[in-house]
């Protein structure tokens, strides 16, 4: 992050806030009805082709004068200053703590004002039930509608309905995965009147890193009907476990993949001629072989998986639980019961797909707030095209960070810790212990315990509770072990006496992932210019050091000192550097098969919309589509069609009942064979239009063949893309440039379902039976 592009970007910010500034007085003196009656107004510029721009300080003075009437909250300069980068679609970053839910107020309400729809997405329900609650009564006082769209209960789920008056409101608090979904799931409705989403406008989104960077990647998979079963899971199988080790396979941080002469192998075991092993004729060889690998090298049994019942069951793996009722996906649960012989369960195929990638890309406007933006702004800039401003804090920053201490091994480590932390203890001055990972704040709070020291401990299970906790966490003798993600987002006041003694200390265990939830976790103290001081202990057996440190560090490992030397410790902090630059090459990776995917989805998306709001009632074009199906059928029938070809075509694809059989002569050019099923079609057709009468009648029924054939056609392109995704993750493909294959991969399979969804249409609209229950209602039977 460049300064001097920093201090450009906030000049021009520092003079629309002088703006908003010169209005505060005038706001200030207006009565509560005057007031409120800004809202008004500014709509009515706004449809008299104001621009947004141009409304912001009006709009922005104003609820800061709203919010000091009504939360007793008059936002800083500096606040206005993030809402102002919000506002253009940046990312703000500003430090723990300088009151980012107040800042996302002004932008949301001054977008807002267009009617088309405001959300604000965060990283879980218990913070979006929280921020919209607590904001609420500000937004409805400048006559704003806002509401949650998540559900109160833990795991409950909003109906259709609901939903449609959450997002009919002008603002929406809402979660990443709540939203995500709600888009999935609308997708697969098939009539306009049980769809609630509206054009996706204006999003902020909170916790940006931890959204927009560490969730990216998640593909959110809505499964639906069971694939037809392969019987090649036990064959894979069986071939796998003739390999060995080294000479027909490799292996290397979770990734597992053949060699020359396993490839050789397999292409005897499975009759595939020489070299034609990784073509996309064999696609699924190579997928269940490649699953198959991976269940027997990678996956690792009391490891991943344990077998209960003669099932297969998975663990979490950060807490090595019991994850009842979850599978792998795309075939790699299959796949480990193939290994362990037990009876393999339907697979299940993706319905529908996105990552939150792709989704966010989607907005036309997107904007996001973190305490560390900065880190990562390339990332921002490539990944979703957006700038990041550091805005300056309100007071400066007074806690102190010290250097990392790094000991040889664990239990160097941890006691350390342990002295230090009994050490602030002592003086009734509040801890936070940060540990990074769920494993270590177990650990330390047994030490804790054993030393006679209450505490608290938290690590993500219970978010509502452990907010609680947390807040409590500035108060005298208070000690508290959490995890880095646990209770990111709360407020951690100090109490009385505390800024005397030094504010909150934060003890970090452990070499974080990423230098932004180091910083996430250094963040807890010194917030709003309170005092507060940091220090981390590291050690040689930190996971992230362990996985991405030199091999030469193994023998640095003991003795109880902390380590001095200069090339030992450089050596740890670059563990964390490759962690990161490892996750950063794998999002981009997302990235470039996202791309694909989502252009397809778009356009699938965009056809059913219009579908769903009309669709033609001409048969002339009906007929145009069923021309080009028949053409693509003779093309690739190879020869002219004979009279049994020609008969079983429109059995299968125009009508159960035909008259006179054609002769041989009446198909022996292709223009005659073209001519004779039109002819077929076209008749069926008429029949049809008959049969369903009235117009109203008509289009219901094409609607809902149409969307039928879509949604057949898109469920299994989704699966394949999924399975596509996963036969070319494989290091042979990636040699052959995955991002290259993937795409035109890809589109072929595209364009093939284009022809599908012609063919799917005319077959469920001609062979379709319209059928009137006795309360004379259509109900319709697919072919
Ligand atoms: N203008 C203001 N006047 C008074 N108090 C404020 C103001 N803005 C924010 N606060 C208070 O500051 C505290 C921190 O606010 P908030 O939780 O929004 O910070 P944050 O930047 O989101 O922090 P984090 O990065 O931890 O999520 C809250 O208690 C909030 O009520
Ligand atoms: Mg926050």
């Amino acid at each position: 992050m460049n300064s001097v592009q920093n201090q450009l970007q906030l000049k021009k910010m520092y003079r629309i806030l002088a703006k908003v500034n010169d209005l505060s007085g005038e706001m200030e003196r207006l009565s509560d009805a005057d007031l409120q009656a800004v809202t008004g107004k500014l709509r009515g510029e706004l449809r008299n082709g104001a621009a947004l721009d141009s409304l912001l300080p009006r709009a922005f003075a104003a609820m800061r004068e709203a919010s000091k009437r009504v939360l007793g909250k008059f936002p800083y300069d500096v606040q206005v200053l993030g809402g102002i980068a919000l506002h253009q679609g940046k990312i703000a970053e500003m430090k723990t703590g300088e009151g980012k839910t107040l800042v996302a107020t002004m932008p949301l309400y001054l977008n807002a004002l267009t009617g088309k729809g405001c959300i604000l997405v965060t990283t879980n329900s218990y913070l979006a039930a929280r921020d919209g609650e607590e904001l609420k009564p500000l937004y409805r006082f400048m006559g704003m509608t806002e509401a949650v769209g998540v559900s109160p209960e833990e795991g409950g789920q909003l109906t259709n309905a609901q939903k449609k008056r959450v997002y009919a409101s002008d603002i929406v608090y809402t979660t990443n995965d709540a939203l995500a979904f709600d888009y999935l799931f609308e997708n697969l409705e098939s009539s306009a009147e049980s769809r609630y989403l509206r054009g996706m406008n204006y999003v902020i989104v909170d916790e940006a890193d931890s959204v927009l960077l560490d969730s990216a990647q998640i593909p959110l998979i809505v499964s639906g009907m069971p694939r037809v079963q392969s019987n090649l899971f036990g064959i894979a199988d069986y071939f796998v476990t003739t390999l060995e080790k080294d000479r027909d396979y490799k292996t290397e941080d979770k990734n597992v993949w053949l060699t020359q002469p396993g490839i050789r192998k397999a292409e005897r075991f499975f009759s595939v001629k020489r070299h034609e092993l990784y073509t996309p004729e064999h696609e699924a060889i190579i997928r269940h072989i490649n699953l198959a690998l991976r269940a027997h090298v990678i996956l690792k049994k009391e490891e991943r998986y344990i077998v209960r019942d003669r099932s297969v069951c998975l663990l979490d793996e950060k807490t090595g639980r019991v994850q009842p009722s979850t599978k792998l996906r795309c075939g790699q649960h299959q796949a480990l019961e193939a290994k362990e012989h037990v009876t393999i369960t339907e697979e299940s195929r993706a319905v529908a797909a996105v990552t939150y990638q792709s989704y966010f890309n989607m907005y036309r406007k997107l904007a996001g707030m973190t305490g560390t933006g900065a880190h990562d702004a390339d990332e921002f800039r490539q990944i979703y095209g957006l700038d990041t401003v550091i805005v300056p804090t309100r007071k400066k920053v007074q806690r102190v960070d010290y250097p990392d201490l790094v000991y040889p091994n664990q239990s160097a480590q941890m006691h350390a810790a342990l002295r230090e932390v009994l050490h602030v203890h002592e003086s009734g001055q509040p801890v936070l212990v940060i540990a990074s990972s769920i494993q270590m704040s177990d650990l330390f709070s047994e030490m804790l315990l054993d030393q006679g020291i209450p505490h608290n401990v938290l690590n993500a299970y219970n978010i509502p509770k452990e907010a609680a906790i947390i807040q409590e966490a500035g108060q005298k003798d208070a000690v508290t072990v959490a995890t880095a993600v646990a209770g990111r987002g709360t407020d951690i006041r100090l109490g009385d006496g505390v800024p005397e003694m030094g504010g909150l200390a934060v003890i970090g265990i452990g070499l974080m992932v990423n230098k932004r939830q180091e910083l996430q976790g250094r963040g807890r103290s010194g917030r709003q210019g309170d005092p507060g001081f940091s220090r981390f202990y590291l050690s040689l057996d930190d996971e992230v050091v362990l996985e991405y440190g030199k091999k030469w560090l193994n023998s640095c490992r003991k003795g109880t000192k902390a380590i001095r030397n200069r090339r030992i410790l450089r050596a740890v902090h670059n563990a964390q550097r490759i962690a990161s630059d490892m996750a950063r090459a794998s999002r981009k990776a997302t990235r470039d098969f996202g791309e694909s995917m989502e252009k397809q989805r778009n356009l699938i998306y965009e056809t059913r919309n219009r579908v769903m709001n009309q669709v033609p009632l001409e048969s002339s074009y009906y007929l145009e589509m069923e021309r080009l199906v028949v053409e693509h059928y003779l093309d690739h029938l190879g020869h002219l069609p004979d009279p049994d070809d020609a008969v079983r075509f429109v059995m299968d694809n125009i009508s159960y009942e035909f008259g006179g059989f054609p002769s041989e002569e009446m198909l022996n050019t292709k223009e005659k064979a073209v001519n004779y099923l039109m002819q077929q079609a076209e008749e069926a057709l008429e029949r049809k239009s008959a049969e369903l009468g009235s117009r109203d009648i008509l289009e219901k029924y094409y609607r809902l063949m149409t969307l039928h054939a879509i949604d057949q056609a898109w469920v299994e392109q989704v699966d394949y893309l999924q399975q596509l995704r996963q036969v070319i993750s494989g290091r042979q493909y990636a040699r052959h440039n995955a991002k290259f294959v993937f795409p035109q991969e890809a589109y072929k399979g595209f364009e093939k379902m284009q022809m599908e969804i012609r063919a799917g249409i005319m077959r469920n609209i001609l062979l379709g039976e319209p059928v009137w229950e006795k309360d004379g209602k259509l109900r319709i039977l697919y072919p």
